[in-house]
């Protein structure tokens, strides 16, 4: 629809553009309006783009231009003599813009010169915007690779960098470090009057007595941990590493200090990591660090999703694209609807780039700092074997998974790059692409 627009030779200024700029036209795809005067505030001409009113310049006052139909209170008047409407039958809905036949040769301005045209041929130009396609970043790799360089050297904690190839020309590095994980919608962590720690006494606890500690099913005995190990690093038992238990830790809310030895989680990563390119398998995680087995690394963080959310996620990733997703199945059945997890992809810690290996040198134990969340814990990686400065930190994406020695490959399935004697060939065992506890 067209609705013609223009001001009465009384009209000065502006308030003509206001008139109609207050006024509602949505229906209107465009508004004619005579104007005496440009409209001088640049907010005026840009919101007249925007409702796409077209100014026609009145050069005089006289009645030639004034052949319109106003709006608002204004009356309508039309000189019926000049329009090539009244010529037609009955009202024929369209405007006296477009009178191409004795077009008073007053007007000027933005229109140039008007010329004779058919109008039964002629293509109404409805103004219409065309589509821009989003601006590509004007980026260079070298920017991308400048501005993650300084992303990791926000991170709390040792050093951590990032290396890239020098033929490296697309980063697909769109994401963010954070030290906590960031609770989305329909995730519930336990109300924290649940919360609980110990009452040891002193500075340090009594492992044998500290209620922090779970207790084995046979027997009253504490099941600890950690020990002392090499230069005074504190690191997974030996027999703790062979279990499968969820550690509890001592927290804020134990009266135990910041040294106690049951706190190496809660005290962070004490070791420098590099994300670096690896050939064949997007990025990759390594130390300049001999990192001791037992010893702690860092927590995988991210997104708490719900499960119905993190399948949606799936189901929108390509099945080439890497995957981020780490289950939160620890206590409850990897099948219950009610599991929450995590999802690393856009928000995570510098583990995200921890890649898959058949015969890997670290693994994921599930921390407990506040002892009464069954579905909110933590994620934390520890080193199985000695791991020499800048060997590539791996771990197993499916632990639990035994191929019962049947190595077909699934074609569909993500395949396994580790390049060990031992590789199953494919990073899970179908085509669910979670990592696992
Ligand atoms: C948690 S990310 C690991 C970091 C990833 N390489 C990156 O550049 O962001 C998991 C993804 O890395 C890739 N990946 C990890 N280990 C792999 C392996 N052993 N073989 C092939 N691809 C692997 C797969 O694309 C997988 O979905
Ligand atoms: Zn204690
Ligand atoms: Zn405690
Ligand atoms: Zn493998």
């Amino acid at each position: 629809m067209v609705i013609d627009l223009t001001g009465d030779s009384t009209s000065e200024g502006e308030d003509i553009y206001h008139e109609a700029i207050k006024t509602s036209f949505n229906n209107a795809d465009l508004l004619l309006a005579t104007f005496k005067h440009q409209p001088k505030s640049h907010k005026t001409q840009r919101k007249l783009q925007e409702l796409r009113i077209v100014p026609i310049q009145n050069s005089s006052s006289s009645s030639e231009a004034e052949s319109c139909v106003s709006f608002g209170s204004r009356k309508r008047r039309r000189d019926e003599t000049d329009s090539p409407a009244s010529s037609l039958p009955g009202h024929h809905g369209l405007s006296d813009f477009f009178l191409v036949h004795n077009t008073p040769k007053k007007v000027a301005g933005m229109y140039a010169k008007v010329k004779d045209v058919k109008r039964s041929t002629t293509k109404f130009n409805r103004g219409v915007r065309t589509f821009q396609p989003p601006q590509k970043s004007r980026r260079t790799p070298l920017d991308l690779q400048n501005l993650y360089a300084k992303k990791v050297a926000s991170i709390n904690g040792p050093p951590v960098h990032i290396t890239f190839n020098d033929n490296s020309r697309i980063v697909d590095f769109n994401f963010e470090f954070i030290s906590n994980y960031k609770m989305q919608e329909g995730v519930y962590p336990v109300d924290s009057n649940f919360h609980a720690g110990c009452d040891c006494i002193g500075a340090k606890c009594n492992l044998r007595s500290c209620s922090c500690l779970s207790q084995e099913e046979d027997s009253l005995e504490r099941i600890i941990p950690y020990r002392v190990g090499d230069a005074g690093v504190i690191i997974l038992r030996d027999e703790f590493m062979r279990r499968k238990s969820m550690i509890y830790e001592c927290s804020l809310l134990c009266n135990c200090d910041w040294n106690c030895m049951n706190k190496v989680v809660e005290r962070g990563r004490t070791v420098r990591l590099e994300i670096f390119q690896t050939r064949n398998r997007g990025f990759g995680l390594r130390s300049a660090d001999f990192i001791q087995a037992g010893q702690y690394i860092d927590c995988y963080l991210g997104e708490v999703v719900t499960k119905v959310e993190a399948d949606d996620r799936e189901a929108a990733t390509s099945n080439n694209r890497a995957s981020y997703l780490f289950s939160l199945d620890f206590l409850v059945d990897q099948d219950d609807d009610d599991i929450y997890v995590v999802d690393g992809r856009k928000f995570g810690s510098v583990t995200r780039f921890m890649n898959h290996s058949c015969k890997p040198n670290c693994q994921m134990f599930p921390v407990s700092h506040n002892h009464a969340d069954q579905h909110i814990f933590g994620l934390a990686f520890f080193a199985v074997t000695d791991i020499p400065p800048g060997k590539e930190l791996t771990f197993d994406y499916h632990p639990n998974w035994k191929s019962d020695g049947n190595l077909d490959i699934d074609p569909d399935a993500v395949k396994c790059l580790c390049g060990e004697k031992n590789c199953r060939g494919q990073l899970w065992p179908n085509q669910r692409k979670t990592l696992h506890n």
